[in-house]
């Protein structure tokens, strides 16, 4: 598949079918993501693949607990959150994509983060770079699965439940997102996107 096919072709995917994806193919997906760009080329990537149906199904449940509480004090508040209510479609992802990859950049690279709230862009611009390349080898990520023939999600929802997320899975680093992979049980459509002449601007 030519790279310009896989960026047209490639569409989130929001329902797996059962179905397992190989390890040949994982690795080769992989692989892929090592090859994006990074500053000075220092990859500050590290991605903890998740398959374990167990393991997928308490991921899916810290984060649906956290929804839960922020829905319930926004709730008190009388705060509407359709953010929240659209997450709630994110545990059930979690549950059924049979491979979890958790991308995180290396925290020797960004500033503590204990809480997602304070992620600005007024973060350091070394950290902003690392960010983009960690952006870069997800995108890489996509595009190879799309050309494998796997289906995909890029979720930023686990955002929600960060400090608990990342005490599960005990990794050092900032954790970035997690990419769903599987096989689509249902037709995709391609969203549409604007048109280029409101995005640009020619000198
Ligand atoms: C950084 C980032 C975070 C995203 N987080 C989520 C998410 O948490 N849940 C979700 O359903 N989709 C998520 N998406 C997918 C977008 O909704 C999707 O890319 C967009 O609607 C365009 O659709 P397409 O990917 O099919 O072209 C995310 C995409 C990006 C780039």
């Amino acid at each position: 598949m030519k790279t310009i096919d896989a960026i047209y072709k490639r569409k989130s995917t929001r329902a797996f079918r059962g179905k397992n994806i190989s390890r040949t193919i994982l690795s080769d997906i992989l692989q892929a993501g090592l090859q994006a760009p990074s500053p000075k080329n220092d990859q500050p990537w590290y991605f903890l693949v998740m398959e374990q149906q167990e393991k997928r199904y308490e991921v899916a449940r810290i984060l649906e607990t956290r929804l839960k509480e922020i829905k319930e004090k926004s709730d008190l508040q009388g705060i509407e959150r359709p953010d929240i209510l659209g997450a709630f479609e994110s545990v059930r992802i979690l549950r059924e994509a049979p491979v979890l990859i958790f991308v995180y950049v290396d925290d020797k690279k960004c500033i503590g983060h204990d809480d997602s709230v304070r992620w600005k862009l007024s973060a350091r611009d070394s950290e902003c770079t690392h960010i983009m390349a960690i952006g870069a080898a997800i995108q890489n990520i996509l595009l190879a699965a799309t050309e494998k023939g796997v289906d995909s999600l890029w979720l930023g929802d686990i955002f929600y439940a960060y400090n608990s997320l990342y005490e599960y899975l005990g990794i050092e680093g900032c954790m970035m997102a997690v990419i769903a992979l599987g096989y689509s049980s249902e037709k995709i459509e391609k969203v549409a996107r604007k048109n280029l002449n409101e995005m640009v601007r020619w000198l």
